[in-house]
Formats: C-alpha cells, structure tokens, sequence
C-alpha cells in the first residue's frame, strides 16, 4: 500500500523539531498537553532519540531523571516539572516530600517506578559519543562514571525490593508501573480492587483526549486512584506496600526487559572498566531474571504469562507481555522459533486486516482486544521500536529490519501519534509524544 507522507528526510527533521518543541530546558515532557511532565521511561527512550541529535542533551536529560532517583534507589515513574499544571494526578495527590522518607529533597516525583529501560539508552548514547571528538566522548564517559553507582543502585532496588524471594521476577504494585496501564494483563487482578474511601478527584486526561473510548475507563481511574491512596496509607515503604496493597502481579514483560537491562549494563561496565564487583552483580541479575521469565513460559508456544501474587494465579493473555522472551532471549531454539512465528503470525503483525505489520499491543484475535482503547489493542510505535532494537541486538536483521521499515511507514502521517488504529492506521492518543518523534529519529540515525 502506497503512503504518500513525509520522506524519511522530512520526517528526520519533523521529529527533531518536535523534540525540540516538547525540550522545558532540562527535561522533554512527554508529550504537550496530555503529559507535561517527565515519565521515568519516556525519559530513556527521549534520550535514545535525542543521542543523535546532540549526546550532550540526550545526557542532560538522563542526568535530570536521576537527579529524582529515590534515596532507596527507585527512579520514580513521573518526575515533575516545577510550576506545571494540568496533569492528574498530580504532586499534590502523591504528597511524597511529606510521606515517604525514601523521596529525594530535590524535585517532586511520583511515588512509584517504571519499566527499566534506561541502561539501553546509555548505551545509545555511548554509541553515539564513540562517532564524535574527544570533548563530546567526554561528556558522555564523566556522565557515565558520575552516574555509574546510581544505575547499579536503581537495578539493586529492582532487584531487591521488588523480588525479595528470587523468583526472577519484578512485582509491581500498580498497573502504572507496567506502562501498559490498562492492559487486559491487568483486568483480573484490578478486579480484586475495591475502591474504599476515595477522596474526591477530577481527571484531566479526558479533557485533553476528548474521545474517552481512547482511554482508560473512569472504573480503572477509580482503581487507579485507590491503589495510590493504599500507597500513601503505607507511606511508600517497600515493606510495607509488599503487604499492605491489594494490587500484586509480577510482570514478566518488566523482567524480560530487566533481565536485558542488566545484560546490557553489564557490558558497559566491561568496556569501560567499571568495578568488577558491580559487572558480576549485573550479569548475576540478568542470568536470574532471564531464568525467571523463561520458567512462566508454554513449553510448546514459549508464550510467557504474568503472575497474580494476591491471587495466586497465573495470567496467560494474548498480548504484548506474551513475548517476553523474544527480548531476553533463554528459551530453547525450537520453542523461540514458535515463538516468533506467533509474533509474526496472524494472530499478531501477520493479520490479514493490519494495515502496517507492527504488533498490536492486544491480539486482534484476542476477546479482549479493542482497537482504539489505550493499551487494549493499539499499536504504540515505541513498542515497535523496541523489539526492533531487541531483534537487531539478538543478530534477527532481517526481523529487525522490517519492523523499522513498516514502523517508519506508519510514522509517515507525521502525526506522531502515541498510538495507531491497527487496522486503519489513524493516529490516536496524543499527538507529538517524544517517544515516538524518538523512535523515529533512532531509525532513521
Ligand atoms: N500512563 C499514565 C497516564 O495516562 C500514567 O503513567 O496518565
């Protein structure tokens, strides 16, 4: 299908001034309106865009994430920025500088984490310091060495306080903190959520994304906002939220992604000489994670599910989650071979009525699956992007190469939507988000 939208030179330059747009000085919010702040991943994959355009910024804005890391290591979901309104909730329904003793004196943030994506970004950004001259290279390696401790540490956190019993896999405890807020992942667990007392609130997110069916229902707003209210009833302690909230799944997307994570961090600390303990640490915790997503798999499909820790169940859903392993890599070749042709099939970036062969976050196939609905269906193109990176990494070229190439046909509109219409294509969510502009830019670099 023909798509007469923007060259790849347009579209270089389009995303480059966007970024530039969404850039508050030290930060990139996400995106203009519906998210004005700083998101902990969305950060990450802004700096991957940002790399080639200048490291030196693509540093700053790692380097203002980490400025709001927490004292016990988490780096918050949302770092907030100073004087912004209109995003909810907002700093004043967390109230972490008053409640949690672990929140750090600098910035407001929110009071729980995101997917840890960021060691792929330093990487990113390394990779591009190495093709400029010495000055820019230094940036780069005095970020790296300053900042070196606080990524073992944000990974120690992770490692710890969010598996304590060495399961290998990450525990969340709000479906936030997936990203993939109201994924069908989630339904069952979130019915365990009653809403109690829930002082009175407003969302902002529909005003700005007019049509609700794009967005989380005011049913899931309403557990959303009560796990925040358990959250601050335990004053965000780790132990205590370990106890106390009524939302627990390991997610084994996060610890495919973690697992990975510690691998690539890992390497960097060889290459460039990091303390050896740390490196034997690193590649300790991906070796764990790695083994702990491959045990939730189907022996035959490789197909990996999350775990319902209040309930005690196993959650096997046909959506993005389901190919964890593809990202970590550890099954079996012939398992990961039925694996990847589930992904490419046509029950995800082969179905017939696709109009570009990007993975949906939700099987079209799928009962749960809705087509415009946030993370119900949608294709969210740094999704895309990152299983196209994740394939290149892993030595899949080819797989890698027609992601991007198909990613890059969607992104044409030039909307820079968050997310598409897989059957029609039509931007959704918002548009101009700096991951997607980031995405783009990493493609096209
Ligand atoms: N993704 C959430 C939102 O829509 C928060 O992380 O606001």
């Amino acid at each position: 299908m023909n798509d007469p939208g923007f060259t790849p030179t347009q579209l270089a330059a389009r995303a480059a001034y966007l970024l530039r747009g969404n850039d508050l000085g030290t930060m990139t919010s996400a995106a203009p309106r519906l998210y004005p702040h700083m998101w902990s991943w969305d950060a990450a994959f802004v700096a991957v865009g940002l790399a080639p355009l200048s490291v030196e910024r693509a540093v700053i804005e790692l380097d203002t994430l980490l400025s709001a890391q927490w004292r016990n290591g988490m780096i918050p979901h949302i770092v907030f920025a100073n004087g912004v309104d209109g995003y909810f909730p907002g700093p004043a329904r967390w109230q972490c500088r008053e409640l949690a003793a672990n929140a750090p004196a600098g910035p407001d943030t929110s009071g729980i984490t995101q997917p840890p994506v960021h060691a792929i970004a330093l990487q990113r950004i390394l990779d591009h310091s190495r093709r400029h001259g010495r000055s820019t290279r230094a940036v780069a390696e005095e970020f790296l060495d300053r900042r070196w401790p606080d990524l073992v540490r944000w990974h120690r956190w992770l490692a710890h306080a969010r598996d304590p019993k060495e399961d290998g896999r990450i525990t969340l405890y709000h479906g936030w903190e997936s990203g993939m807020d109201n994924s069908p992942r989630w339904d069952r667990a979130y019915a365990q959520v009653v809403p109690g007392d829930l002082p009175a609130y407003q969302r902002e997110d529909t005003s700005i994304v007019t049509d609700a069916s794009q967005r989380p229902t005011d049913i899931e707003y309403d557990r959303y906002l009560w796990l925040l209210e358990e959250m601050r009833r335990a004053r965000y302690d780790d132990y205590a939220l370990a106890s106390s909230m009524s939302f627990a799944v390991q997610d084994v997307f996060v610890s495919a992604i973690f697992a990975l994570a510690c691998e690539v961090l890992a390497i960097i600390g060889e290459d460039y000489s990091m303390p050896n303990a740390d490196v034997r640490e690193l590649h300790g915790w991906a070796d764990r994670f790695r083994q702990g997503v491959v045990a939730t798999t189907n022996e035959r499909s490789g197909a990996a599910k999350d775990y319902d820790v209040r309930n005690q169940r196993w959650i096997p859903t046909e959506t993005l989650a389901m190919f964890a392993p593809l990202l970590c890599g550890g099954l079996p070749r012939d398992t990961e071979r039925n694996l990847v042709r589930i992904f490419e099939g046509p029950r995800f970036c082969g179905h017939p009525d696709l109009r570009y062969a990007l993975p949906p976050s939700t099987s079209p196939v799928s009962s749960a699956f809705r087509p415009k609905e946030y993370w119900r269906g949608p294709v969210w193109p740094v999704m895309s992007w990152l299983f196209s990176w994740a394939f290149s990494r892993r030595g899949w070229t080819e797989r890698a190469q027609s992601l991007r190439a198909e990613g890059l046909r969607q992104a044409s509109d030039g909307s820079f939507a968050e997310y598409y219409e897989p059957f029609t294509g039509k931007p959704l969510g918002s548009m101009q988000q700096s991951w997607t502009a980031a995405s783009v830019l990493d493609w096209l670099g």
